[in-house]
């Protein structure tokens, strides 16, 4: 459909004017990216599948999240065996022990917030167990939804007297959004058992044990230039003791280490007692799922330092090799041929193509003067040996102020590759700072946007909305970063998911329950921004200055010279329709093209589960002539203008 009702005459209009010939910078194929930690449960409870809270029972206490179960008479009891010294790195199994021939008895687990079960989905149970001598007990698993009734079951019998891998498989005949899952033994006797798990069959590529489709889904949706893994503070720990180190995150899961994760006790009012780190998502599926969505693999590493907030313990500078070491050995990992240790080791975990990283984070948000002796140790070891490497350095927390401009300051001077600059600021913040950027050195380090999100509410409040004012302030703001891509390389909205039953930050750009996620309006920012990157910043100007807030409007203009296309983002932030005529030059465009708007009357309207798409992107036809853009741009929108033009 063409629509014509955009027209308008050219005396209402503000003339734009967009030089297509004369290219100011290119951007990065990786300007636009994505940030993901482990913060709202968004790895064990979100994206890695797993069903089973605490399926090796290292929590504290060993028996959070199952609940003891007796059926038809049965009786039993459940002991916790330690077994520390044998497998310091999984220190505990439980031994079920059934006193009767007749009746149930077992453990109820009830999952991350409840189990979400779709009708006509397979279920794959596995567990690690061990018979006792004599024993014979056969053990009956069922998905039990809220109001009692079996969603699904399967019995088998583990025969070995030693550690053995079982599995059985079985299909829900009910969709339920908060189902436990019952393991009950039957005979007397007593069994060992550990790795107690349940994983939908169908994941995110059908992987046994994989990441949620839905949910990677969205992120393949964004196109990200670029994952940055793991984190966040969740790589520096409260302290050093529980930093990520991500040796302990690759090969069989039943011996990656589990860690209490760092927000659990962040915030008294948003506490999640039972959030720790199965590292069933560890640094090979992360470089997996780099690989499949496309995006370039961007570690962030422990620099000896924990975080900031917490404790900021550091390592003696003396003591920091076993760090910088980790850092050369994940790009051998990554890169090494298969004849490296490292390499090697990935080819055996089943990847022996490279990774081809080239991209590493050096400390996550640190600062102050312990920083730099341990960056300049690091950036030495690896620039050494990888002279390849592209180095993101942290300039802090805040965007300005003090900590900023020390490191700001020092990094220009050591010639730093990519500085990480982070803002959580209000909607206003992020309007006024469209031209942060303008004025930057274009000969210095280069500008990673790692972690921003305007903020609707006071920062004591936790529950800050993803409204669409935020949304709408990110576009304008958004403008800014690609009218300076010669300077700003990368950018990524943080945090990226959150479970909605068990968040700690908001806002998030993705939320998700047990069966369902939905973008928020700033994920369509992101994407929008995303899939209309083009390859070339040209200049859009109004009276010859660039459009930074002028009658409350923001934007810019790109080439895509792949496709041959013009893509204009106008942010339209004022609460009138604004009449736009975009005049362009040196290039000749073709006769239609399209408007897509992102959009909403009510600057407070967000999307929600229910409605998932209550802002989201709507696509029409328009016409051009005479080489002039004319339209009528909503109030409070983001629009992107897309017009072919002749080689
Ligand atoms: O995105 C949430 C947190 O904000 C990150 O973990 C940290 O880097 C920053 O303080």
């Amino acid at each position: 459909m063409v629509c014509t009702c955009l027209w308008v005459t050219a005396q209402q209009a503000k003339t734009y004017v967009i030089k297509a010939d004369s290219i100011e910078a290119h951007v990065q194929p990786t300007m636009y990216g994505i940030f993901f930690e482990d913060i709202n449960m968004a790895a064990d409870g979100g994206l890695y599948a797993e069903l089973i809270k605490n399926r090796s029972f290292e929590f504290v206490p060993n028996l959070m999240g199952w609940t003891k179960l007796q059926k038809n008479g049965g009786d039993g009891s459940v002991e916790v065996v330690d077994r520390a010294k044998e497998r310091p790195e999984n220190q505990h199994y439980i031994t079920l022990s059934v006193n009767s021939n007749s009746g149930y008895y077992g453990l109820s687990n009830e999952g991350f917030r409840g189990i979400g079960v779709k009708k006509g989905e397979t279920y794959i149970f596995s567990v690690m167990a061990r018979q006792h001598a004599g024993s014979k007990i056969i053990l009956y698993v069922q998905l039990v939804n809220a109001d009692g009734s079996v969603l699904g079951s399967a019995a088998l019998t583990p025969i070995s007297k030693e550690w053995e891998k079982c599995t059985v498989k079985f299909t829900a005949n009910a969709t339920a959004e908060k189902a436990h899952f019952d393991v009950l033994a039957k005979k007397a006797g007593a069994i060992d058992l550990d790795m107690v798990s349940l994983f939908p069959q169908h994941t995110w590529k059908n992987r046994p044990g994989g990441l949620r489709a839905d949910l990677v889904q969205k992120l393949a949706d964004l196109k990200p230039g670029f994952l940055r893994f793991p984190g966040g503070c969740i790589v520096e720990g409260r302290d050093l003791a529980n930093r990520y180190q991500w040796k302990k995150t690759i090969g069989d899961i039943d011996k990656r280490e589990n860690l209490l994760n760092r927000w659990n006790v962040e915030f008294k009012s948003r506490s999640t007692p039972d959030y720790y780190q199965s590292f069933g998502l560890g640094f090979m599926e992360y470089f997996q799922l780099a690989e499949d969505i496309g995006a370039e693999p961007l570690p962030i590493l422990n620099c000896g330092m924990a975080c900031q907030f917490n404790s900021g313990q550091t390592v003696p500078l003396d003591q920091l090799d076993p760090y910088v070491q980790d850092a050369l050995d994940l790009i051998e990992f990554a890169n090494g041929s298969t004849d490296t240790k490292w390499g090697n080791l990935r080819a055996q975990l089943g990847h022996p193509k490279p990774f081809n990283l080239k991209l590493m984070g050096i400390g996550n948000e640190q600062w102050g003067e312990n920083y730099i002796p341990r960056w300049k140790i690091f950036t030495k070891a690896i620039k050494d040996k990888y002279p390849y490497m592209q180095l993101v350095s942290s300039v802090g927390p805040d965007p300005d102020g003090e900590k900023f401009d020390y490191l700001n300051k020092i990094f220009r001077e050591q010639h730093a590759d990519i500085l990480d600059e982070h803002y959580y600021r209000s909607p206003k913040w992020f309007l006024s700072n469209a031209t942060r950027y303008d004025n930057y050195d274009r000969n210095g380090p280069k500008i990673f946007a790692g972690e921003y999100a305007a903020h609707a509410e006071g920062v004591t409040d936790p529950y800050k909305k993803n409204n669409w004012q935020c949304a709408m302030a990110e576009a304008a703001f958004m403008t800014g970063l690609e009218r300076n891509a010669d300077v700003v390389k990368m950018a990524s909205y943080a945090p990226l998911f959150a479970n909605i039953d068990a968040w700690q930050w908001a806002p998030d750009e993705i939320w998700f329950d047990n069966l369902h996620s939905y973008g928020t309006p700033s994920y369509y920012v992101q994407q929008l921004y995303s899939l209309n990157k083009g390859t070339d910043v040209v200049p859009l100007t109004l009276n010859h200055q660039a459009v930074t807030g002028q009658d409350e409007t923001y934007a810019s203009a790109v080439l895509d010279n792949k496709t041959q296309t013009l893509i204009i983002k106008f942010v339209n932030t004022a609460n009138k329709i604004s009449d736009a005529s975009f005049v362009v030059k040196g290039k000749k465009l073709k006769t239609t093209g399209t408007l897509t708007i992102l959009h909403s009357d009510s600057l407070d309207k967000v999307n929600s589960i229910q409605y998932p798409m209550a802002v989201s992107p709507k696509q029409q036809n328009i016409t051009i002539a005479g080489n002039k853009i004319k339209l009528a741009l909503k109030p409070y929108s983001f629009n992107i203008i897309r017009v072919s033009y002749s080689k």
